[in-house]
């Protein structure tokens, strides 16, 4: 089965536009999304193009703030603590990876932590890991509604992560151990990588090295999350070998049209889930 994370992500696109319209009416108000980019990255730029299409397409309010790359830090940090001030905004996201002047780590720590709808302050990496209310990292949690879309009861399911980001690897083994999965993180030290996948019922790859993942890496019937977006000669590859891994999975996310979609309306979620916390 090709699990179809464009049709998944447009339903619930769909049920967040009724739910916008709800909140419009309660609060007379609707969720407010503003985006930092800085630079010119190309990757970037599309993701944050799509990011401001769908925000508008659910009916929040959206705006992107672009700044060159030898922007200061200091304006950068500003603005955040502007948006922090500011009732109309909801949520706010600065497009990562940043130029190499600009810490990363003050970005992130600068903005609220209950407007952090990335879910990378440590705030609220503490409330995942805790097991408390809080914005999840959007591309694991897409991850892992898909994961449930499949399997409902994911108790004592052995899931192997490749890779252990912050922002993919270290949350999605967070997800997964609260539904009591046993959870194998690996990465480039691990010894035998094709063994660990061998014994997986659930494996995510999240790791960034073109079809890494082969047919005789995965156990029958397992299923497959393809986090991976690599540009290649032959054009944009996951992580996971496709071709071989789908006759051997029981279900596949498919690059592109897997898990990228879910990532934005994960986002779009986390937003509202904002909004919804600042006026409870
Ligand atoms: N760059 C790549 N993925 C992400 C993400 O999920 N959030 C942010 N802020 N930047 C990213």
């Amino acid at each position: 089965m090709i699990i179809d994370g464009k049709k998944i992500a447009a339903k619930l696109r769909e049920d967040l536009k009724k739910k916008i319209i709800d909140l419009k009416s309660t609060f007379k108000s609707v969720p407010g999304l503003t985006v930092i980019l800085v630079g010119d990255d190309p990757a970037s730029k599309i993701y944050v193009k799509n990011k401001e299409k769908f925000s508008k397409e659910v009916g929040m309010n959206s705006e992107v703030l672009r700044y060159p790359k030898n922007v200061e830090e200091s304006v950068i940090l500003d603005k955040i603590i502007e948006l922090n001030k500011d009732k109309k905004i909801s949520g706010i996201l600065v497009q990562l990876p940043l130029p190499k002047h600009i810490s990363q780590k003050k970005v992130i720590e600068t903005i609220l932590p209950t407007k952090d709808v990335d879910g990378f302050h440590p705030v609220n990496v503490g409330n995942l890991s805790s097991g408390y209310d809080s914005s999840i990292p959007c591309t694991p949690l897409g991850c892992f509604l898909l994961i449930k879309k499949i399997e409902k009861n994911l108790s004592g399911k052995h899931a192997v992560i490749i890779g252990r980001s912050n922002l993919n690897g270290k949350p999605m083994a967070q997800l997964l151990l609260k539904e009591n999965c046993t959870v194998t993180i690996t990465h480039s030290k691990t010894k035998d990588l094709k063994e660990e996948c061998r014994k997986a019922d659930i494996i995510v790859a999240a790791v960034g090295k073109p079809k890494l993942v082969k047919g005789d890496w995965v156990k029958k019937n397992a299923i497959v999350i393809d986090v991976g977006i690599n540009k290649t000669e032959s054009g944009i590859v996951g992580d996971v070998d496709f071709d071989e891994v789908s006759k051997v999975a029981r279900a596949i996310t498919p690059v592109p049209g897997g898990v990228g979609p879910m990532t934005i309306v994960c986002l779009l979620n986390n937003t509202v889930e904002c909004f919804k916390r600042a006026n409870s």
